[in-house]
């Protein structure tokens, strides 16, 4: 087997963090490798660090209805918002889109000069990101936020072959990897999370041994809109409401942009940047501040945006990205939470993708940050942790309403899966555990019982500010129902997270997991794999790894199995496939690693065509399931 990207599994390399005085500039002219951004306005920029005026690229004046000519392959032709089409295919999606407003403003006439208002409010925003609050901490300063591959490529890139330079895709590798992740269309105008970027999808299709990729932003209501004002119009959640002077300003532009016509709320404030999920027959794009996206690859492997969906008018508002789906059932779980009660609402989905009733959860009795959860056969788990929304933070602080609170004691919400509504429900104090990935659970001891696996944040202080002190801990959890006992232990000593499995367990008991390696958060230094069977034994769970290798980062793995329909295969039977990027020689390649190997062999290597950004989260979709979509 091929080993010439690893380094030593143990190999630990630790990046200089950079500086936190706000003062050192990072090299902006390493944005994109892609050679299409003007490198002298980038030069400028470094410069005079004026990143509140600075857009990545120019893309050319966007008709509505444009299609893309699919025989050239220039990057800026981007495909306008498909809502509508959906919308008349389907017969079942929230309200289109409104023509965004741009900078045309009711009763104003066509002009290329900005009306009177729209350059008043650039101004405030200017002076509330210059002034008010300019992007002094680390954690929303772009120069950091946006360093290395980190940072947004320029534009979208339509499918491009690939070349495989190592080894051979398998056969049985037939369908999409696609993965979600944040890619900022301007650069900020002020602070920046790195949880704050436009969704942008990067698929790359394999069919008989073969290649493409293609990069696509997800044409949400809060992209065209902007994209089509050419510049941003709403303050960015996880970056625009620190302090109360500062969120108190954004908000009173934003409901001035919003009266004069300039954006829409009602048509949903999402970046679907977070992962996508399969269900019902559906390809969503998913960002839990807003409602999925419906999504799909064409047959030359191009990404669509459908629409907006709100599945017959019965989701409200946002969804999690991360629902589960029962391989079994077909029945697909979900939750939102929220800072007004009820704070936490669970529901679930039919085989056939059929919104049941809203479950609301007023037993969380404070707003808690529950990016995700888990599923058993019988139950639905949540996570209280100690990460929650408190606006009197924010008002009598001046710091961010979204913080750790040290006093808080985290909890484990059990609720029967099937519920309609919580009177069942059973919270259980775990004190310091603090899930914000959950990787699988399952029921012991007839339903007496719940095990679940999950990487636990042992510095969850640092979760949004620093997330490189982070260190994840995964653990394997047990909730005894007839007792309330709750007993734990770490399953490895490494810092992990981004974990994944083979999908065919998802709320039942299975042996295998795979783990992205931080080092630190949120950079990947190569994958782990583990054997929870040896929990027993309280040892290290360490069965398998590979390091990517000097300056090279991935992201979350994923499992693909080797045989998708064989009920008989071996959990591990399949491969471990990530986006895996060299920073020194500012390539991107796609790799596919034998599950079963100790060392993680790779098995194939595709050189992208150009670089992928870090990102959060991804799916395989195989062919069959394509071509349904
Ligand atoms: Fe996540």
């Amino acid at each position: 087997m091929m080993n010439s990207l690893t380094s030593s599994c143990f190999a630990s390399r630790k990046l200089p963090l950079p500086p936190h005085n706000g003062t050192n500039p990072i090299n902006l002219t390493r944005f994109p490798a892609t050679g299409t951004v003007a490198p002298s306005s980038l030069t400028r920029t470094s410069r005079h660090l004026k990143i509140s005026s600075v857009r990545i690229e120019e893309k050319p004046s966007h008709t509505e209805g444009t299609t893309v000519d699919k025989s050239t392959s220039s990057p800026t032709s981007v495909r306008s918002p498909s809502s509508s089409s959906y919308s008349a295919r389907k017969g079942a999606v929230s309200p289109s889109p409104v023509k965004p407003k741009s900078a045309t403003l009711p009763g104003s006439i066509t002009s290329t000069e900005p009306p009177f208002p729209v350059t008043v409010f650039n101004a405030l925003d200017d002076i509330i990101n210059n002034f008010i609050d300019p992007p002094l901490r680390p954690s929303v300063n772009p120069r950091y936020v946006l360093s290395d591959n980190f940072a947004p490529v320029a534009d979208e890139l339509p499918p491009t072959e690939c070349e495989v330079v190592q080894g051979f895709l398998p056969p049985s590798l037939d369908g999409a990897y696609i993965r979600n992740g944040p890619n900022p269309q301007f650069l900020p105008r002020g602070p920046y999370h790195l949880f704050d970027g436009d969704g942008m999808l990067h698929a790359i299709r394999i069919s008989r041994g073969r290649a493409s990729l293609c990069s696509r932003y997800v044409k949400t209501h809060k992209y065209s809109a902007e994209r089509d004002a050419g510049y941003s119009l709403l303050p960015l959640i996880f970056s625009g409401f620190h302090g109360l002077t500062a969120s108190a300003a954004r908000g009173a532009l934003s409901a001035a942009r919003i009266l004069m016509g300039q954006f829409n709320p009602m048509n949903g404030i999402g970046l679907a940047n977070t992962s996508l999920s399969l269900f019902g027959g559906q390809l969503y794009a998913l960002g839990e501040s807003d409602l999925p996206y419906v999504v799909r690859l064409s047959s030359d492997g191009d990404i669509e945006t459908l629409g907006r969906h709100d599945f017959g008018g019965k989701l409200f508002m946002s969804m999690t990205a991360h629902p589960k789906t029962d391989p079994n059932t077909g029945e697909t779980f979900a939750f939102r939470y929220g800072p007004v009660p009820p704070f936490l609402t669970y529901f679930w989905f039919d085989k056939a993708g059929n919104k049941q009733p809203d479950v609301p959860i007023f037993s969380m009795l404070r707003p808690s940050f529950v990016h995700d959860f888990a599923i058993t056969k019988k139950y639905a788990v949540f996570a209280d942790i100690q990460i929650g929304m408190s606006p009197m933070k924010l008002i009598m602080g001046g710091g961010s309403p979204v913080g750790a609170d040290s006093t808080k004691v985290s909890r484990l919400g059990v609720i029967p899966r099937y519920d309609t509504n919580e009177t069942e429900m059973r919270w259980f104090e775990v004190p310091g555990l603090n899930i914000i990935h959950a990787i699988n659970a399952w029921d012991e001891e007839g339903g007496d019982a719940i095990v679940m696996v999950a990487p636990n944040i042992l510095s969850v202080e640092h979760t949004l500010e620093r997330m490189d002190l982070i260190h994840a801990c995964v653990e394997m959890v047990r909730i005894d129902l007839r007792t309330g006992m709750v007993t734990r232990h770490p399953l490895s000593v490494r810092n992990l997270d981004f974990a994944v499995m083979n999908g065919a367990y998802v709320g039942k008991k299975n042996r295998y997991v795979y783990a992205g390696v931080g080092d630190p958060m949120p950079r990947i230094s190569g994958v782990v794999k583990l054997d929870l069977s040896l929990s027993d034994r309280r040892s290290e769970c360490t069965v398998g790894c590979r390091m990517y290798g000097k300056t090279c980062y991935g992201g979350e793995p994923f499992f693909v199995p080797r045989h998708m329909d064989n009920p008989e295969a071996d959990e591990d039977d399949g491969y471990v496939v990530s986006y895996v990027h060299d920073e020194r020689a500012g390539e991107s390649k796609f790799l596919v690693m034998d599950a079963k190997s100790p060392s993680l062999d790779i098995v194939a290597a595709v050189k992208l065509p150009r670089r992928v950004p870090y990102g959060f989260h991804g799916l395989f979709v195989r062919e069959a399931d394509l071509i349904k979509l």
